[in-house]
């Protein structure tokens, strides 16, 4: 049975970046607190021009260029994003029409931040069940406009940014495993507070709310369960792991997990430095980065995990 291999990566970032000087200019915040607490020191702001779909057009040409495809050798995009363009068309949709390949399937997921390893894994499955054998695997999001940026306890922590895999057929591993979960008793501790259903004249005036130390407590307890049940079920052992890429949300979060799993440091690929808090595009945008940095190289494998609002939060175990 093929199984979907990671071919190619890229990302698509906004120009524009905003420090944590520049944080200082608009909140009661430091350089030294925020780095200290989260090990953010700047973020990609987008401008109004720059949408989910067109920094998601950019990661998708970069991945496709990496794998040595054009758009058109694509059979299906699968999206990760919380943050569409608009209601509809799906965000996929405006991607695939910006990529100008129509008649393919083109579908979003909506899982936070999760987002991406939800849509890595309904990929794989496409490609494992051969209804499928090159499919776009984006995780993108704007979240800028969702934020409150008087409110020093969540404006510092996020960034928009997308980052796209090309997931191609092959009858090596590839995605090895991949295990979702969600609780949605969690729900009141990190959303927004708007949407079709609920307070919809006050879309554009609702912003994200967060209790971000009960986040942060269950963010390090999920993440460790995932990820030391994926290697349980798969007899894999954590020495046998090249590069462990985490959420990156904050870097004690990522740390805490780590030390849960034993995992050395040298190991765990870290960009929450440069990217903020991009939701669902922060696992492939750590990816592009290891991977364009020489760090991860063909045949290792990778361990990655994600948490976010619901909760919901998995794991995947990919051999590159
Ligand atoms: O992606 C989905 C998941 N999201 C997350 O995983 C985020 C999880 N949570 C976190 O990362 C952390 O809880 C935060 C970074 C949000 C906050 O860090 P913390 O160490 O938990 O700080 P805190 O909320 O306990 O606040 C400590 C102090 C407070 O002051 P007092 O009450 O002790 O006087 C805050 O008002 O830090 C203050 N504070 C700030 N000070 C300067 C909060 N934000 C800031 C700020 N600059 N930006």
């Amino acid at each position: 049975m093929p199984c979907g291999r990671i071919t190619g990566t890229g990302s698509g970032l906004p120009e524009r970046v905003m420090t944590n000087a520049d944080m200082e200019k608009l909140v009661d915040t430091s350089d030294q607190w925020i780095r200290e607490r989260t090990g953010i020191t700047q973020r990609h702001i987008a401008s109004d021009e720059e949408t989910t779909s067109s920094l998601a057009e950019t990661a998708a040409r970069n991945a496709l260029s990496a794998a040595g495809l054009e758009p058109g050798d694509l059979d299906m995009i699968v999206m990760g994003t919380t943050t569409p363009d608009q209601l509809f068309p799906n965000a996929a949709v405006l991607l695939q029409s910006r990529l100008g390949i129509g008649g393919i399937p083109a579908f979003t997921l909506e899982a936070a931040c999760t987002s991406f390893l939800y849509a890595l894994s309904v990929a794989d499955k496409f490609i494992r069940c051969g209804e499928a054998r090159r499919i776009l695997v984006v995780g993108a999001e704007k979240l800028s406009p969702l934020v409150d940026w008087t409110d020093r306890s969540t404006c510092v922590l996020f960034g928009d940014g997308a980052g796209a895999v090309v997931l191609e057929a092959d009858d090596e591993p590839g995605v090895i495993a991949t295990r979702l979960h969600a609780d949605g008793q969690y729900r009141d501790l990190l959303y927004f507070p708007a949407g079709v259903g609920r307070n919809f004249p006050r879309v554009s005036d609702s912003r994200i709310q967060m209790k971000g130390n009960e986040v942060f407590r269950v963010a390090v307890k999920s993440l460790g369960e995932a990820s030391r049940a994926i290697l349980e079920d798969q007899g894999i052992g954590r020495d046998d792991i090249d590069w462990f890429i985490p959420h990156q949300a904050n870097v004690r979060i990522i740390h805490a997990t780590a030390r849960k799993l034993d995992m050395p440091a040298e190991r765990i690929v870290i960009s929450v430095d440069q990217h903020g808090n991009t939701s669902a595009a922060s696992i492939p945008l750590a990816l592009d980065l290891a991977v364009r940095d020489g760090r991860i190289q063909r045949g290792q494998l990778l361990l990655m995990t994600s948490f976010g609002a619901g909760f919901t939060w998995g794991a995947a175990l990919v051999r590159m």
